[in-house]
C-alpha cells in the first residue's frame, strides 16, 4: 500500500494508525496540536494486555494538523468522534481526490451515512473498531480488549483487502461484511454501558463487576432488543453469548457473574470508556450515537425507548452534577430500583 490517512488522530486513529505503520504502511496522522505536540515529543507507542510494546520514535512519524494538499492516501481512516463527523468530512471532501475510499471506525450507527451525505465524492465505508484503546500516558495507546476490526466491504474493495492483508502482519484481523448493520448494532447494545461506565466513574472491569451496574446496562440493552426485534433488524453476536443470554447473565448475582462472564471481564484494570475521559474533560459525549439512536429506532416505529432516553438526560446533565453515580442511586435515577 502507498499510504494511509488518519484522521482523528486520538486513540482509535493513533493505535490502529500505528499499527498499520508498523505494518510497513506509510501513515499520515491528521490531529490536534495537543495530541501531536505529544506524538512529536514521546514517539508513538502501543501496548496491550497480551504483550504488545512497541514505540515508532518521533522522526518516523508523519504529523499534520491539516489533511496534506496533494497527497492521494489508498484508504483513510476516519477516527474522530461522531459529533466531530461532519466537519472532518467536508475538510476531507475538499482535500482528497474524487473516490478516495474512506472507512469510518466510529461507534453508531450513522456515521458513515452522515460523512457520506457532507462528502458524497468520497467512497465511504463503515466500519467498526471492537475493542477498547485509552491514552494511559502522552503518546502511549493502550488496548484493553481483543478483536478482530470490522469493515462493510468485499475482497473486491481493493483498498480493504490490501489493508487486511497488511494488518495480518501485525496480527490483526479485519473482517469484511457486504451488510455491517448488524455487526454495527451488535456493537452499539455493548456501548451501552459507555454510559453507565462514564457515569459509575470507575473502571471498566470495577464497573461490571457491581449488579447494580449491570442491571441498568441490561435494561437499556433490552430496550433495544425489543425494539430491534419490531423492526426485525438483525444483530450479529459479537460475544460468546448471543444479546438474549448476556441479559440473562448481566443481572445474576457478582459471584456467579464473576465465575461465569471471566472472559468477559478479561478487561485490563486501566481501560474506562472513552466517554468517560469525555465526562471528565468537560467535552461534548457521543450519547445521542449511542442511547439517541434507540430513541430514533423507537419513534421510527411509532414507540418509545423511555430508559435509553433517560440514560441520554443523565449523562447530558452531568455537568450540574459531576458526582459519580453509586449502582443503588444510578438505578434509583433510572427508574430501575
Ligand atoms: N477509544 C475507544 O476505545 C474506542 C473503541 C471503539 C470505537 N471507538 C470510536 O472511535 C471513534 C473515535 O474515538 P476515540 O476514542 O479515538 O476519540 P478521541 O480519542 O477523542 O480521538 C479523536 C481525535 O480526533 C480529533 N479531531 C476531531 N476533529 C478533527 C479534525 N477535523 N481534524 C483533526 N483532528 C480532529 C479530536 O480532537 P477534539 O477532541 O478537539 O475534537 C481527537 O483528538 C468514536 O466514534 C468512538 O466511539 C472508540
Amino acid at each position: 500500500m502507498a499510504g494511509v490517512l488518519v484522521m482523528g488522530a486520538g486513540a482509535v486513529g493513533c493505535f490502529v494508525g500505528g499499527l498499520t505503520q508498523l505494518a510497513g504502511v506509510p501513515v499520515h496522522f491528521v490531529g490536534r496540536p495537543r495530541v501531536l505536540a505529544a506524538l512529536r515529543k514521546q514517539g508513538l507507542r502501543l501496548s496491550d494486555q497480551d504483550g504488545l510494546n512497541r514505540h515508532i520514535p518521533p522522526l518516523e512519524l508523519r504529523l499534520h494538523e491539516e489533511p496534506p494538499s496533494g497527497l492521494k492516501p489508498d484508504l483513510v481512516l476516519l477516527c474522530v468522534k461522531s459529533g466531530a463527523t461532519v466537519e472532518a468530512a467536508t475538510t476531507l471532501g475538499l482535500t482528497l481526490p474524487l473516490g478516495t475510499p474512506v472507512l469510518s471506525l466510529q461507534n453508531g450507527i450513522a456515521n458513515a451515512a452522515q460523512a457520506r451525505e457532507a462528502a458524497p465524492q468520497l467512497h465511504w465505508h463503515a466500519g467498526m473498531v471492537p475493542f477498547n484503546i485509552a491514552e494511559i500516558d502522552p503518546g502511549h495507546y493502550h488496548r484493553g480488549t481483543g478483536g478482530a476490526l470490522a469493515a462493510e466491504g468485499s475482497p473486491e474493495d481493493l483498498a480493504l483487502a490490501a489493508w487486511q492483508t497488511a494488518l495480518s502482519r501485525v496480527g490483526m484481523g479485519l473482517d469484511l461484511h457486504a451488510d455491517l448493520a448488524p455487526v454495527q448494532w451488535g456493537k452499539l447494545l455493548l456501548n451501552l454501558n459507555n454510559p453507565v461506565n462514564a457515569l459509575s466513574g470507575r473502571p471498566l472491569r470495577d464497573e461490571l463487576q457491581q449488579r447494580g451496574y449491570r442491571r441498568v446496562l441490561a435494561a437499556l440493552q433490552e430496550e433495544a432488543l425489543d425494539l430491534l426485534d419490531a423492526a426485525h433488524r438483525p444483530v450479529a453476536r459479537l460475544t460468546p453469548l448471543p444479546p438474549r443470554r448476556l441479559l440473562v447473565l448481566l443481572r445474576m448475582p457478582d459471584f456467579v457473574f464473576r465465575l461465569a462472564a471471566a472472559r468477559m471481564l478479561r478487561i485490563d484494570a486501566r481501560a474506562r470508556s472513552s466517554m468517560a475521559d469525555d465526562l471528565a474533560a468537560g467535552r461534548a459525549t457521543e450519547v445521542d450515537a449511542l442511547c439517541g439512536e434507540v430513541v430514533r429506532l423507537a419513534r421510527s416505529l411509532g414507540r418509545s425507548a423511555p430508559l435509553n432516553l433517560r440514560m441520554q438526560t443523565l449523562v447530558q446533565a452531568w455537568p450540574r452534577r459531576r458526582q459519580p453515580y453509586g449502582p443503588a442511586e444510578l438505578l434509583q435515577a433510572m427508574g430501575l430500583s
